[in-house]
């Protein structure tokens, strides 16, 4: 695939070496000396790319949406932090025919928590003296709080409880790897589920396998990347079930 990439801090850095390994080859790196050029030259410069990897600031992520849409570049969004806009630029992304995959999390270890949360969640539904709650701590760089992952696993257990009103405590400081704990406190216990990154490597590799399943322009639309590891795991032989 020939990528373009969108922010080359941590996470792009990270990508463009995993892609270079996996035989990926780059085609055009945007940083935030390209924030000021309009969405029409980013669509330029776009060209000729299989796809696009934004993990930059949930600031530029309006003007990086268009761009793709515009080029007609698949893209895999990684960057958080742009919540309030997700139904604008869904409106963008459909009626431009465009090809987005987003996530809060590409890790598959954190997809698969998202699927052990649904389960205890619906369970301890059953008893309403169960309080559930989240809690994510991360390194002090991380600009956004609280995390995309702990509002979708969040919006998981609220679902689950009939939408229930479920706090998030965020914590930053030093260099925190990432964790997310899912608790369920009762009067006389309480059970906790926690999921904790050792490293970026997680992230890569799934927003990797992301962008080779929208590269191609065969697929349009807005995917969950957990929708889109349902689809993998499925082909891959069933091990998602
Ligand atoms: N979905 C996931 O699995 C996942 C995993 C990890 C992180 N993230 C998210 O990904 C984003 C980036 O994380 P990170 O740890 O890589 O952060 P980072 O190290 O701070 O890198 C962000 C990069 O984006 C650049 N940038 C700023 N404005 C830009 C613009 N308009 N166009 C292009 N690039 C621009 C920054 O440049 P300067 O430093 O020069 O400003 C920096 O190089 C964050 O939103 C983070 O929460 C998501």
């Amino acid at each position: 695939m020939r990528l373009a990439l969108f922010g080359h801090g941590g996470m792009g850095s990270l990508v463009e070496a995993r892609a270079k390994d996996a035989g990926h080859h780059i085609a055009v790196v945007f940083t935030d000396r390209d924030a000021a050029r309009p969405p029409e030259e980013i669509a330029r410069a776009l060209e000729g790319a299989d796809v696009a990897v934004d993990f930059s600031v949930g600031a530029a992520v309006a003007d990086h949406v268009t761009a793709c849409v515009k080029a007609g570049v698949p893209l895999v969004e990684g960057t958080t932090g742009w919540q309030a806009q997700f139904a604008e630029l869904r409106g963008v992304v459909e009626r431009g025919k465009g090809a987005v995959v987003y996530g809060a999390n590409f890790s598959i270890g954190v997809n698969l928590f998202y699927r052990v949360v649904a389960v205890a969640a619906a369970q301890y539904a059953h008893d309403s003296s169960y309080a559930p709650f989240v809690e994510e701590a991360h390194h002090a760089r991380k600009k956004d709080a609280p995390s995309g992952t702990a509002l979708k696993l969040r919006d998981i257990v609220s679902g689950a409880n009939a939408g229930r009103a479920v706090p998030v405590a965020s914590t930053r400081a030093g260099h925190i790897p990432g964790t997310h704990r899912v608790g369920f406190d009762g009067p006389a216990d309480q059970i906790m589920l926690t999921h904790t990154a050792r490293s970026r490597e997680g992230f890569a590799a799934g927003a990797l396998l992301a962008a080779q399943w929208i590269a191609g322009g065969r697929r349009s639309g807005v995917f969950e990347f957990a929708e889109v590891l349902d689809d993998i795991l499925a082909s891959a032989g069933g091990a998602a079930r």
